[in-house]
């Protein structure tokens, strides 16, 4: 007998990609970035630790929200804090989606939005993209106007492409919320689209941000939803009191105060992302033009997760990943993080005498 209820006995938990704890990985399977955090994260996190850890955090977070608010243009109520973007993601299932509302989400896109339905009991479909990443709105038409929530990553993710604002207004269900799950935002030649939410349709928009790409704090875990007040205001109802520490808070305010050390990784990693995708094309990969800190290869030969295998004997690690479809049948390839430019060159070295 189960005690479970039948939701969670039926879910296949989601499962996130290795993370190997001793050295020696050339990593680039989880789109870390690959420098390490502005100094002056490091020393708001060493004057927090000395100063205030036996008191509770500011439970709304109000320093940070400044920052935020201030960095977007915005006042701070528009901001929510949370432990990483998919608390935020989590936090906008539990206060939008019961069981008989419908959550939608393109496919294949970031696996974990599905997973939350499970976990939520709610309805949930796939929305199936074009072969170029492209949206086929007519298809999807039906299944949007019934969404109570829309999850749009932009850039997606593996595919590591960009849709445009346009595109991204069509797509806001009438009668739901459509979340612009922005991770990967700051690679993008345009990276964000908070102007979006002083639009027509900005009431039934939220956009989620996240620290642990761009800003190098995987390991801390911040993030933060941007929104009308309004919902803001719902979305806290449905949060834990305190559910960013004292050093994170600290920390996160600290790392978005000096964008300079963020804009120099960034320049960094997309000069990378332009080497490497040139090459594995060279290699005779089909590679998206990516606007994220990673890039979704391909070939004809669909040797994919024997190439990932061999990567791995070489202790390098990317992401194999597949993903299937009635219609359309399977779908696999490689999604390889742009890591520093020796660490690429590493995988490079290797994918010449494999691939
Ligand atoms: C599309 C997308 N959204 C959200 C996240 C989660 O970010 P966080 O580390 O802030 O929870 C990821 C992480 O890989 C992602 O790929």
């Amino acid at each position: 007998m189960s005690l479970f209820r039948p939701n969670v006995d039926r879910l296949a938990a989601y499962v996130p990609g290795e993370q190997p704890q001793e050295p020696g990985w050339v990593k680039l399977n989880t789109n870390e970035n690959p420098y390490p955090p502005s100094p002056l994260v490091v020393e708001a996190i060493e004057r927090m630790a000395r100063a205030r850890l036996n008191v509770y955090p500011d439970p709304v977070g109000k320093s940070f929200r400044k920052a935020a608010a201030e960095l977007f243009g915005l006042d701070a109520d528009w901001i929510l804090p949370a432990n990483g973007s998919d608390e935020s993601l989590t936090l906008l299932v539990r206060a939008f989606a019961d069981p008989t509302n419908l959550i939608a989400y393109p496919y294949p896109s970031y696996i974990l939005y599905e997973t939350l339905a499970e976990i939520q009991g709610t309805r949930f479909a796939r929305l199936r993209l074009n072969a170029d990443w492209s949206w086929n709105l007519a298809q999807n038409k039906p299944l949007i106007q019934q969404a109570k929530l829309l999850f749009v990553p932009n850039p997606n993710s593996p595919s590591g492409n960009r849709w445009s604002d346009e595109t991204i207004l069509s797509l806001v269900p009438p009668n739901g919320v459509l979340v612009l799950d922005e991770a990967y935002g700051d690679f993008a030649d345009e990276p964000h689209a908070m102007q979006l939410l002083h639009s027509e349709k900005g009431s039934q928009m939220v956009v989620t941000r996240t620290l642990s790409k761009s800003y190098s704090l995987a390991g801390l875990r911040f993030g933060f939803a941007v929104a009308h007040p309004d919902l803001i205001r719902g979305m806290r109802k449905v949060k834990d009191s305190y559910n960013c520490d004292a050093i994170s808070l600290a920390a996160a305010e600290a790392a978005i105060r000096d964008q300079a050390w963020m804009l120099e990784n960034r320049r960094k990693i997309i000069a990378t992302r332009t080497r490497l995708t040139q090459e594995l094309r060279g290699l005779g990969f089909d590679v998206v033009d990516s606007q994220a800190n990673f890039v979704w290869a391909t070939r004809s030969a669909k040797d994919h997760q024997s190439l990932y295998e061999q990567l791995k004997q070489r202790k390098i690690l990317v992401r194999y990943m597949k993903f299937s479809d009635e219609t359309q049948g399977i779908l696999d390839g490689l999604r390889v993080t742009v890591g520093t430019d020796a660490e690429v060159d590493t995988f490079l070295a290797a994918m010449r005498e494999i691939a």
